[in-house]
């Protein structure tokens, strides 16, 4: 069997069950495409999520560590702080986040509702920096501080992406081949690239199970120049720890993410309305409504490789649409 030593990592149960692969019949409609959706929004705790695939190996590893505190980092808003939060009340665990403000905004929303309003709830120890510059340095500075007032802390990195919790999408790629086999021939799947473990981890899951599918990574805060380095080396890091090879290239499409992380544009602002009202899907304004305006844009310009099935991952996001309120 492809892929064997997965099994060998712990990992908690936190999901269950594969999440659901679905037709969307009036997007494809619209777009004169077979559009296909994989739906990571709908992962079952803390309102969902692609952070949960990973959080299932880093917590798994945290425990087994003997830790009483998850430590992380993002954004104001950030999805990975909300559902790393959701995991550690789930475990008995204290958590602290260490956030910013990437956009420098004072609107109320974004500084108290969305996420942010989810992360009291769940009793976070919110720490705020002025910038995440060098977030693994101030994760571990947090996490000595910590350890110095008597908590046994274990730090998930930004995102979750590291080779241990990018795991989770070699298993989500699992899943997507499986759901495809003998009925669906996907020629393209279009995913948002941020810390880059989702992106890194689908990449050797499906270089492996299905090579005749090309990955496309719409970036959210990064240049191709500045991203590809950074998936192509925690793709090898994945690959290394599962024993075996990723050589395919890396594709990226950085047109979609200006004027910068967190900040909306028009372009994915309209492809949240679209999914909206053609499909009931929720997308957010960070990612993966960018991710859609690239996959929108990327048939109107014939950027794919040719004119079969295209998979959206859908990694979730929508609380952030009351942060944004009334931006999008
Ligand atoms: C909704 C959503 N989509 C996509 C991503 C990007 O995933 P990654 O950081 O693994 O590249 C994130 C990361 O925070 C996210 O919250």
């Amino acid at each position: 069997m492809p892929l064997q030593h997965l099994t060998h990592f712990p990992r908690l149960e936190l999901i269950g069950a594969p999440t659901p692969l679905e037709y969307l019949p009036r997007l494809s409609d619209h777009l004169g495409r077979e559009i296909y959706i994989k739906r990571d929004d709908l992962t079952p705790m803390g309102l969902g999520g692609n952070k949960l695939r990973k959080l299932e190996f880093l917590a798994a590893d945290a425990l087994r560590e003997g830790a009483d505190t998850l430590v992380t980092a993002g954004a104001i808003q950030s999805n990975h702080v909300r559902q790393t939060a959701a995991v550690a009340a789930r475990l008995g665990l204290h958590c602290v986040a260490l956030l910013e403000n990437p956009i420098g905004t004072t609107a109320e929303n974004y500084l108290t509702n969305g996420n942010r309003l989810l992360l009291d709830l769940y009793n976070v120890q919110v720490e705020m920096c002025a910038a995440l510059d060098a977030p693994d340095q101030q994760l571990a500075d947090l996490a000595e501080k910590l350890e110095a007032q008597g908590f046994r802390p274990y730090v998930v990195p930004v995102g979750g992406s590291n080779a241990l919790g990018s795991l989770g999408y070699v298993e989500s790629a699992l899943e997507i081949a499986h759901q495809c086999e003998d009925i669906i021939d996907l020629s393209s799947v279009v995913v948002a690239s941020g810390s880059a473990g989702t992106h890194a981890g689908l990449a050797v899951g499906l270089e492996q199970l299905l090579p005749g599918t090309e990955l496309i990574g719409v970036t959210v805060s990064r240049t191709v120049a500045q991203q590809e380095p950074k998936v192509a080396a925690l793709r090898q890091a994945v690959a290394e720890s599962l024993q075996v090879s990723a050589t395919a290239p890396l594709t990226l499409w950085d047109d979609y993410f200006a004027p910068a992380y967190g900040m909306p544009n028009e372009a994915g602002n309209e492809a949240v309305k679209l999914l909206a009202r053609l499909e009931g899907i929720l997308l957010d304004p960070v990612y993966t409504g960018k991710a859609m305006a690239g996959l929108i844009d990327g048939i109107s310009r014939k950027r794919f490789k040719d004119d079969g099935a295209i998979l959206f991952v859908h990694t979730g996001g929508a609380p952030a649409l009351f942060a944004y309120h009334p931006h999008v």
